[in-house]
């Protein structure tokens, strides 16, 4: 047994992930004005109700957006980014808000396959882009060395930016299996930490890719890789 039940662990990530993950409404059964809180089942009928009462107004819009391979209607603000989406109407509060302007990468996704900053990106601009989060990667088991060697070598202290660093490193490693340290460090340049963890970053994700060599190698050479 786990002498300390509330340590984090990939199992323990995985399993909280899955439930966030299952719990993401793909559709909105009702629409809501933002304005003052008038209730309908149909988009159409909220948009004749900003026309009678709210002339004027920019009007929700309906977006279709592919969160971690599920695709999600929605009826949103046009104003609101993909972290608020994300977090007020999906549940997914890996993605988190530092600076809410583009400068510290806590709120970082992987957009059509590249690390983008939620925070800075409007939900109606995602539709027809593939969108990861950290919730979506941690179910995978094959990120489980990632997250085991965060784990393992402590490269978070009170764990607000880690999944920004995460999410910013399944990206680099997707796109550079075996990245040197230099190359770590630029790929997580735009992540701030306040507590100070920046030296684990590396030493963990050095320890995750060269396990997930070995494995592959190991995979390959038993023919089932
Ligand atoms: S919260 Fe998005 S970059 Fe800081
Ligand atoms: S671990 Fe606290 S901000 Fe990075």
């Amino acid at each position: 047994m786990d002498a300390n039940p509330a340590r984090v662990t990939f199992e323990s990530a995985s399993a909280r992930a899955a439930g966030i993950l299952a719990a993401m409404p793909l559709e909105q059964k009702i629409v809501k004005c933002p304005l003052c809180g008038w209730q309908g089942f149909r988009h159409a009928d909220l948009i004749e109700h900003f026309t009678l009462e709210h002339p004027g107004c920019a009007a929700p819009v309906r977006v279709t957006l592919d969160v971690n391979g599920k695709l999600c209607e929605l009826v949103i603000e046009p104003q609101m980014t993909l972290k608020e989406v994300l977090q007020f109407r999906l549940g997914l509060t890996g993605a988190k808000e530092m600076c809410n302007r583009g400068a510290c990468g806590s709120c970082t996704v992987i957009m059509d396959g590249r690390p983008a900053l939620s925070c800075n990106v409007l939900a109606s601009e995602c539709e027809g882009k593939r969108i990861e989060t950290v919730e979506g990667i941690a179910v995978i088991p094959k990120w489980k060395p990632l997250i085991d060697a965060y784990c393992k070598w402590d490269a978070m202290q009170c764990g607000y930016c880690t999944p920004g660093f995460l999410v910013a490193a399944k990206a680099l490693i997707d796109r550079n299996p075996s990245p040197a340290v230099d190359e770590i460090n630029a790929a997580l340049s735009g992540n701030i930490c306040i507590c100070g963890t920046y030296p684990r970053h590396a030493q963990a994700i050095i320890e995750a890719v060269e396990f997930m060599a070995a494995e592959y190698a190991g995979a390959s050479e038993r023919g089932d890789g």
